[in-house]
């Protein structure tokens, strides 16, 4: 999904807004690690994402980063950090909103008092007008990326990512996974937060404040 710094900039200037002292930090769904490996040089880093492939990337990736395989709507690590992260929609992964709301109330337990969880959604709106869209690809290197998002039922928006790695002359061998995700109002995702945690604030990175217009909406909540 290409490099991930302007993104990991954007997260470590909210933190430096909010939250000016952490120094420990956790991201759930950390994936291969390429949000750690840029906020490593200024945090104490761990990561937790449900699979053992993107974890051994991760490995290598982000050596420093202490590592663990959990499911992020039941993690239990035993101990807190400054910051909790959740990062690049993978919250819209849990297609049910009871999955969300566990999700809140593991980055809750694992935040010291004071402590930050900082998350970001696609909004509904965003997986509509992806599931509109046609199909895209991207050559990288000799290899072919192509991705399409089709309507799944059930307010899924169906990811299709299909990768050609080239393998010798004209040949290559395709690899093919099917990613659900779901998107849920704003304002119930805002309603449950507030429920949970001392302040919540929400941000739009273009523009002022997040409106029906918004496509990705980071929240960032104070426990
Ligand atoms: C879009 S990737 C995001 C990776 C990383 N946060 C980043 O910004 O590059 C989504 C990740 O969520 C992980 N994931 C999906 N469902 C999960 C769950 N229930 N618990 C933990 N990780 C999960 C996947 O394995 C994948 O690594």
């Amino acid at each position: 999904m290409g490099d991930r710094a302007e993104h990991a900039k954007f997260l470590h200037g909210l933190i430096q807004k909010h939250h000016p002292e952490a120094t420990t930090l956790l991201e759930l769904a950390c994936g291969t690690g390429a949000v750690l490996k840029h906020l490593q040089p200024h945090y104490e880093v761990a990561g937790a994402d449900l699979s053992d492939k993107m974890l051994e990337l991760a490995t290598q990736k982000v050596p420093q980063a202490r590592l663990f395989q959990a499911d992020m709507t039941s993690v239990s690590l035993g101990e807190s950090f400054d910051v909790v992260l959740c990062v690049f929609d993978s919250i819209n992964h849990l297609l049910k909103f009871e999955q969300w709301e566990a999700t809140f109330d593991r980055a809750r337990e694992h935040l010291n008092d004071g402590g930050f969880f900082i998350f970001d959604v696609n909004t509904e709106r965003k997986l509509s007008s992806f599931v509109a869209e046609r199909a895209w690809s991207q050559w990288f290197g000799d290899n072919l990326l192509v991705i399409d998002v089709s309507d799944g039922g059930d307010g899924i928006a169906l990811w299709t990512i299909r990768i050609f790695e080239h393998f010798q002359d004209s040949e290559y061998r395709l690899t093919s996974a099917d990613i659900p995700e779901v998107a849920f109002p704003i304002d119930r995702i805002r309603t449950s937060l507030d429920e949970r945690f001392a302040r919540v604030w929400a941000y739009d990175t273009e523009r002022s404040r997040p409106t029906s217009r918004s496509d990705r909406v980071h929240f960032v909540c104070r426990r």
